[in-house]
């Protein structure tokens, strides 16, 4: 069955009218939800994880989806497991204080036992194992109940195995799940009755796990690993949250091996094996490496479409990490040339039956994957370079090993995988001290961990803002859009990590209002600044804002004066003429990103702003940089676009008729949230929760300063916006007007003049060049007539200060020339210019006769110089390092003419 089939009859189960009702059919929402506590959606319940905690009421009380996910704790595990994908997508079914444990189990074990003529997935009861939590005697009888099956089929497990949480405070519970057993060629027999409280590895294979029924009822104030969390109480309601792994049903019922061979993937492997001209399935480490590209091009696919960039950190780090590992494992199968634009496609036509945004956004997903792998595929060059140079100084000095601290450096600074290093080792005949690597390796990781200990210090554990959101029971309320002085309450102090009751003068706090017009910095827009003044005359001077968990704004303060308690009244005052000068940087920002869009193709999407006051950054996908005339076009359109003076307004409305109306980046939105557009006239349309001018005139004007590259497939645009562009045009022109009074020239003149002055200049140190050469032939002919005879060698050994190689060699040559006719002659000439010394050697027809050789002669007077070198017998060039012994080196040269010569 395929894969698009077992997600189609999943759904369907649950929207046609079950024993319990009908589930509403909800689309998968974007792998990258605005949570704080995780970098991607990495369960099926994610999106609804407000309704189970009770902050927001539930538009449905049952619900179905299949959401994409995103795992990489085990990204190292991914194809030596036959389990572990990065991306997967997790068929659910939940219930918001509707059915319970009852319900869930009737369901998933209709679905999964119905003939597939029926519209079920036809799996033999026989070789199914539900497992309950070891406490849930309630679970087991109702597995008894619904299945008829004997009670030693029912496994028990513990924590580990069978309570869920989402691995961060949040919601809980212990779980059922549904086990097949793949049979003798998977793992050892078992005992259902003797396994428990854990599940030994050796038949995980074996005994698969694909349905996980949550009975969500727990709600957690910590989790420190699996089997170890706090339950801080009950949720408001008992629901059910469930996932059915769509890979794994796959393979089960497509009668594969494992994940990687499953219908939407097993072709990336099959493209592969063209590209390789190896087989899958002939090697154990080879087939790691197919399976691996299979998981990690479509990860990285999937990944880009949601809007995520490589980068150094966070989200972009992990996407780099998978595009990499996908074009190394490819190298390791022996492909040194570009892959991914032959592999991603082949992925795309897969997936895109059913993400078919794949197909209207390939240009932007192809363009930024490809740019990836040319940035990766130079700096495996680059550190190839690195690694020759390193083999061939362990082989010369006699080693068989590779230092640790070489393939460290090798690691951290080319980004050369250790895998890599290995491989290209022993193709060599070298070893790697592993052991030393990992030791450094270990020490980076822990200065890593300290660095990152020490940020998250600054922040207070989400624990206090946790109680804060709790006491306030309703998110705080932003009235930053329409005003920047705010009437509210104190509803939280944070100090230290902890809530606190009061906060006194000096203190540093973390202050919550049940209002404000402080705007929280995101979405690229930084935060307000301003002040507080409370009810009873004190006075708070806020300089940062976040929002550390969603609901709740939290403002960075200092109590200037005054004493702040729980309950004040609180009036906000905002900083207006900084927020001002923000907000015409985020429209700013609106108008560049549509004109580069204009300019550019709708590849050109941005990656990332920082609107602070009076300037902007502006970051967008773009393969190359951007031509001068593109970024003249830009700066024009955006400035007729501020005196056209549009209006600025924003709109609510569902994210379809967002899309519909042609809004700009749907990232990060849920499925069903409200959205908020904002239009500069009718032209620019963009999601945004940022503030904004009202109309585009108030922005005075727009300088664009420059760009560059901040990444592979990623410009940087920097802008000036409103006074600070106005004040940088008129410092420059200041500066025009001073270079004109100097080169007395009009300023349009300026870029003439200095061109020509420029050309000039360039003759004039050519003329010099000449005359130099000249004086030092000129000396030539002195030098020739000053030889002393070396037995019967005419022999010039000169110090020339001030000369480099070239005019060296030059001298040494011409002399050479004017020695006397039809006799042996020598030269040699050491010069020394700019902390380079150089030695030339010139031998004439005769001297070379005689027995005196060019070559010896370098070689023998380098070393003094802390050089080395060498040529013909006619002539031989060296350099060194050492000018301290240019005069010994040259009193050597007659020793060694008279020894050659026999003299
Ligand atoms: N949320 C549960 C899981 O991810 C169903 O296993």
């Amino acid at each position: 069955m395929e894969t698009a089939e077992i997600r189609r009859r999943f759904q369907a189960h649950f929207a046609e009218n079950t024993s319990v009702g009908e589930h509403t059919v909800v689309p998968s929402a974007s792998l990258l939800l605005d949570d704080p506590t995780l970098l991607f959606v990495n369960a099926g319940m994610v999106p609804f994880k407000p309704y189970f905690l009770g902050q927001e009421s539930s538009p449905y009380t049952r619900a179905t989806s299949v959401q994409k996910c995103i795992r990489t704790p085990d990204i190292e595990d991914v194809g030596k497991t036959t389990r572990h994908g990065t991306f997967f997508e997790m068929c659910g079914n939940f219930s918001f204080g509707d059915y319970f444990k009852e319900g869930a189990i009737e369901l998933a074990w209709e679905l999964i036992t119905k003939p597939i003529s029926d519209g079920g997935f036809g799996l033999d009861e026989k070789l199914l194992y539900p497992s309950v939590h070891v406490d849930d005697a309630e679970a087991v009888a109702l597995w008894r109940k619904i299945t008829g099956l004997p009670d030693e089929r029912i496994i028990r497990l513990g924590n580990k195995e069978n309570y869920w949480s989402m691995g961060v405070p949040g919601p809980g519970g212990p779980c059922s799940e549904i086990l097949i057993d793949r049979g003798p060629s998977y793992g050892p027999d078992f005992d259902p009755a003797k396994i428990g409280p854990d599940m030994p590895t050796e038949i995980e294979d074996r005994l698969l796990e694909f349905w996980n029924l949550v009975f969500m009822q727990d709600e957690l104030s910590a989790v420190r690993s699996k089997a170890d969390f706090d339950i801080a109480g009950s949720l408001p309601k008992k629901n059910i949250d469930t996932g059915m792994g769509l890979e794994r049903v796959a393979y089960l019922l497509q009668g594969v091996d494992n994940m990687y061979e499953i219908d939407v993937m097993f072709p990336v492997i099959q493209k592969a094996e063209e590209l390789t001209g190896r087989k899958y399935g002939a090697s154990a480490p080879d087939d790691v490496r197919f399976r691996v590209v299979a998981d990690h091009v479509r990860s990285s696919m999937m990944l880009i479409s949601d809007g995520v960039t490589p980068g150094n950190e966070g989200r972009g780090y992990v996407l780099r990490r998978l595009l990499r590992r996908a074009v190394r494992s490819m190298r390791l199968l022996g492909v040194e040339d570009p892959v991914l634009p032959e592999l991603m496609p082949v992925s795309r036509d897969k997936m895109a039956q059913t993400y078919t945004t794949l197909n209207d956004t390939w240009g932007r997903i192809s363009s930024v994957a490809y740019a990836e792998e040319e940035a990766f595929r130079s700096t495996l060059k680059a550190g190839t370079q690195i690694f020759d140079l390193a083999t061939t100084e362990v082989k010369r000095s006699g080693g068989t090993m590779l230092s640790g601290d070489r393939a460290f450096a090798l690691h951290d600074t080319y980004g050369f995988p250790i895998d890599l290093t290995l491989e290209m080792a022993s193709e060599q005949g070298l070893s790697v001290d592993e052991e030393g690597f990992r030791r450094l390796m270990g020490e980076q990781r822990d200065r890593a961990k300290a660095d990152a200990r020490a940020k998250k210090g600054a922040h207070a554990n989400t624990g206090a803002y946790r109680e804060v959101a709790d006491s306030l029971g309703a998110p705080v309320e932003f009235t930053g859009y329409d005003g920047t002085v705010s009437e509210g309450q104190v509803r939280g102090i944070v100090s230290g990590g902890s809530v606190v009751p009061s906060a006194v003068t000096g203190d540093e706090i973390e202050l919550v209002l049940d209002r404000t017009a402080f705007y929280a910095e995101g979405g690229g827009q930084l935060a307000d600044q301003g002040i507080i003044e409370l009810g009873n005359g004190a006075q708070v001077e806020v300089v940062d804002v976040q929002s550390p968990i969603s609901g709740l704004i939290v403002h960075k303060a200092i109590v200037r004066d005054g004493e702040v308690t729980v309950g004040t009244p609180a009036q906000g005052i905002v900083d207006v003429a900084r927020r001002r000068s923000i907000s015409r940087s985020h429209t700013a920002t609106h108008m560049v990103h549509k004109a580069f869009r204009e300019a550019l193709g709708e590849t050109a999407t941005q990656a990332g702003s920082e609107n602070a006051p009076g300037r902007f950054r502006f970051d967008f996908s773009s393969t190359g940089s951007v031509p001068t005339s593109v970024m003249e076009d830009v700066e024009a359109r955006v400035n007729d676009v501020v005196l056209d003076d549009l209006a600025v307004h924003a709109e609510y409305m569902s994210q379809d008729e967002a899309v519909r109306s042609g809004a700009m980046a749907l990232f990060g939105e849920k499925y069903g949230d409200t959205v908020r557009v904002i239009s500069v006239g009718d032209w620019a349309r963009e999601l945004c929760g940022g503030t904004h001018t009202e109309r585009s005139g108030q922005l005075g004007v727009i300088k664009l300063l420059g760009e560059s590259s901040i990444g592979s497939g990623v410009r940087r645009v920097e802008a000036l916006v409103g006074g600070d562009a106005y004040r940088f045009l008129a410092r420059e022109h200041v500066i025009v007007n001073q270079l004109a009074d100097a080169l007395k020239a009009r300023p349009e003149e300026l870029p003439e003049r200095v061109g020509s002055i420029v050309e000039k200049l360039r003759a004039a140190e050519k003329d010099l060049e000449k005359v130099r050469v000249q004086q030092l032939l000129a000396a030539a002919g002195a030098l020739a007539e000053g030889a002393v005879k070396v037995g019967r060698v005419n022999l010039v050994a000169h110090r020339a200060d001030g000369a480099g190689g070239g005019d060296v060699r030059t001298l040494a040559l011409d002399v050479r020339g004017r020695l006397p006719q039809g006799e042996p002659g020598a030269v040699v000439v050491i010069g020394n210019a700019d902390g380079k010394v150089s030695v030339v050697a010139a031998v004439n027809d005769q001297g070379q006769g005689a027995g005196v050789s060019a070559n010896e002669l370098v070689r023998a007077v380098g070393p003094l110089v802390g050089g080395k070198g060498g040529g013909k017998a006619d002539v031989a060039q060296g350099g060194g390092s050492d000018a301290s012994r240019i005069d010994e080196a040259l009193a050597l040269v007659s020793t060694e003419v008279a020894r050659m010569a026999g003299a």
